[in-house]
């Protein structure tokens, strides 16, 4: 039997290739050998302001977004969050046995507490406990994602420990699967990640046009001069893209041009474009197929989130038995 994990992605829009190679890249590594259950975490995505009118579309484009990179649903189980309640459910389990010291230092929490003040909402500070119960209902001993989230899998990780200590060893310590491009900076602020939320000239989304795609890298954040010596952020970024998406011969090339001081950033920044929109080019166009038939798309998180949720459900009993909070169960299964 493969073994089980969850992954999963907010629905904030196009995915990016920060996320791709991230996270989504190591999901379809993993998916001959893993049975992997991923979410699109709507319940997250709430947490912070959001339009309620493109929530659906969003919830969609995401899965495009799932599909075309290389997810086989024949394989792997794409769901939506919200459409199974055991996740909140059991976030409030967890919740429980948590103590506010530990939520209030992960880092993303701080960061957003200290630029919202008195208006951060308790979704907030629950979050990481949220994301916590989407791992431990499938029982994932791994779980693959960027490197942003290694403190929330620290965390998940000590709740775990907790649960299990108080009623009995019941999950596995979740560990996380850091995968090839763990950090992808920014291409106009490259001391940050690229995230959605620098705008849209800061990242590359999977799904952007090949002319986007070569404007955006010939606008990226470079040295000036001939290169040499210590490498500034922005550099440092467009190497390691060359590192994933071109060949080793050209990524050579370029660092010896680099070390002679004798590098053209436009030429590696043509070079490196070309290697971008080659590599996306099957995606885009998988994209594209599979927009046209949203109804397809659609009865797969349906079907996806019913056999999620058969699962969820397991463990949620398993879990309520020990903690001594199944009641009348069997009489109110028969009669639902
Ligand atoms: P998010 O878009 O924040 O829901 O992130 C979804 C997944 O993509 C998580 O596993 C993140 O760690 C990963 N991710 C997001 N941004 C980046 C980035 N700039 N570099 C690498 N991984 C990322
Ligand atoms: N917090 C993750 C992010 O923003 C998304 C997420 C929610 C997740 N639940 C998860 C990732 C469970 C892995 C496992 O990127």
């Amino acid at each position: 039997m493969r073994q089980r994990y969850f992954s999963g992605i907010q629905p904030t829009g196009k995915l990016h290739i920060g996320n791709y190679l991230g996270a989504i890249k190591s999901w379809i590594e993993l998916q001959d050998d893993y049975e992997g259950i991923f979410g699109i975490v709507d319940y997250h995505a709430i947490t912070e302001p959001y339009s309620p009118k493109e929530m659906p579309k969003r919830i969609i484009d995401t899965a495009l977004d799932y599909l075309a990179a290389g997810l086989d649903p024949a394989k792997s189980t794409l769901m939506v969050q919200s459409l199974v309640p055991e996740h909140t459910e059991m976030a409030w389990i967890l919740n429980s046995i948590t103590p506010v010291s530990w939520v209030e230092r992960v880092p993303t929490y701080k960061e957003k507490a200290r630029k919202l003040g008195v208006s951060v909402n308790m979704g907030l500070l629950g979050y990481p406990i949220l994301m916590a119960a989407d791992i431990v209902l499938y029982k994932s001993a791994v779980v693959p994602v960027g490197e942003d989230q290694l403190p929330h899998l620290e965390l998940a990780r000590e709740i775990v420990r907790a649960f299990n200590n108080r009623y009995g060893h019941t999950f596995p310590e979740p560990q996380a699967y850091v995968g090839v491009g763990a950090r992808i900076m920014s291409l106009t602020e490259p001391t940050k990640k690229m995230s959605k939320s620098l705008g849209p000239r800061n990242y590359i989304a999977l799904s952007d046009e090949p002319a986007v795609i070569r404007d955006k890298i010939s606008k990226a954040v470079t040295d000036i001069g001939p290169g040499g010596g210590e490498m500034s952020p922005g550099t440092k970024n467009l190497f390691n893209l060359m590192s994933l998406f071109s060949t080793k011969e050209t990524y050579q090339h370029f660092m010896r041009l680099y070390n002679e001081r004798k590098i053209r950033y436009s030429d590696m920044k043509q070079k490196l474009a070309d290697d971008i929109i080659s590599a996306l080019g099957p995606i885009r166009e998988r994209r594209a197929a599979l927009s046209l038939r949203p109804e397809y798309v659609k009865a797969l998180l349906i079907e996806g989130s019913k056999d999620a949720r058969k699962i969820a459900k397991q463990t949620l009993l398993e879990v309520k038995e020990k903690m001594g909070l199944l009641y009348f169960h069997e009489q109110l299964e028969e009669a639902a």
